[in-house]
């Protein structure tokens, strides 16, 4: 591997492991809970994280270039939740605005299974033609739209077998039972994202200890963490499952803790 595509990955995934925050859901479905003004939510846990997952827009609007993480830069969109299809997406971002703004990584989605699996395949093979000339890893994101019933093993396993194939460095999917299928049939890294809010933040600490015990080397979870009422004992405890392999008891002390001292923001 290249000097530059090892310098990237190492600093996205530190020890092989990584937390990235993801505020990228505006570019599909607006202002979303508890996201309306980015640059406010993300301040307090970047503390936490290893890298943000956004949109150039967002990125220039709302980030500090001189105080930040390093950057996984969303460059697929062009549908909406009001749209026609969620899975009709392009890519948005050249080559030359993903080295000027510096990211340390591109990300897109793939929708295997809809009437835009090619395209979105397509729009995969040609981003990772483009990024790999300059050593810029590119993560896919194994996204399933409206039909959140697709978050089951065999799906998933397909899914990510089919993106690391075509060249994704990184594959982010859905945590699901019996993710070790999921992790065993990926010949690259994956990461865990979080999807709607869960009931409990002992639900969320469950599942990405679950993930990371069956293969997933990290997670990419924004939900769970900035629509809790607590976002940084949850960022905090999520940091100690996945960078110190705390226990979810352990995470879960360090969340009650957390919770008692830190400021909380209203979600
Ligand atoms: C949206 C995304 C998000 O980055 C991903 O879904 C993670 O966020 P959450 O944990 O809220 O699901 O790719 O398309």
């Amino acid at each position: 591997m290249d000097w530059g595509m090892q310098n990237r990955l190492g600093q996205l995934m530190p020890n092989g492991r990584c937390f990235f925050m993801p505020i990228d859901h505006g570019y599909f479905q607006g202002p979303t809970r508890c996201l309306e003004k980015p640059g406010e939510t993300i301040k307090p846990l970047l503390p936490y994280a290893d890298a943000i997952f956004c949109t150039r827009g967002v990125l220039r609007a709302s980030i500090d270039p001189l105080n930040t993480k390093p950057i996984v830069l969303r460059v697929s969109g062009c549908s909406s939740v009001v749209g026609k299809d969620l899975a009709n997406e392009e890519l948005t971002t050249s080559i030359a605005e993903i080295i000027r703004l510096n990211a340390a990584a591109a990300g897109l989605s793939v929708f295997i299974g809809t009437d835009y699996e090619k395209e979105s395949l397509k729009n995969l093979a040609t981003l990772v033609n483009q990024c790999e000339d300059y050593g810029i890893p590119v993560m896919a994101v194994t996204a399933v739209g409206r039909e959140l019933e697709k978050r089951e093993a065999r799906y998933l396993a397909l899914a990510c077998r089919i993106a690391a194939e075509l060249g994704a460095r990184v594959v982010k999917t859905y945590w699901c039972e019996d993710f070790d299928k999921v992790a065993c049939g990926c010949p690259v890294p994956v990461i865990m994202a979080g999807g709607p809010k869960c009931e409990t933040e002992l639900e969320v600490l469950e599942f990405v200890h679950d993930g990371l015990q069956k293969g997933a080397v990290g997670i990419n979870l924004g939900r769970n963490v900035w629509q809790s009422p607590h976002p940084v004992a949850i960022a905090k405890a999520l940091r100690a499952i996945v960078h110190d392999h705390a226990s979810v008891k352990q995470a879960h002390e360090i969340f009650k803790a957390t919770k008692k001292t830190k400021p909380t923001t209203k979600a």
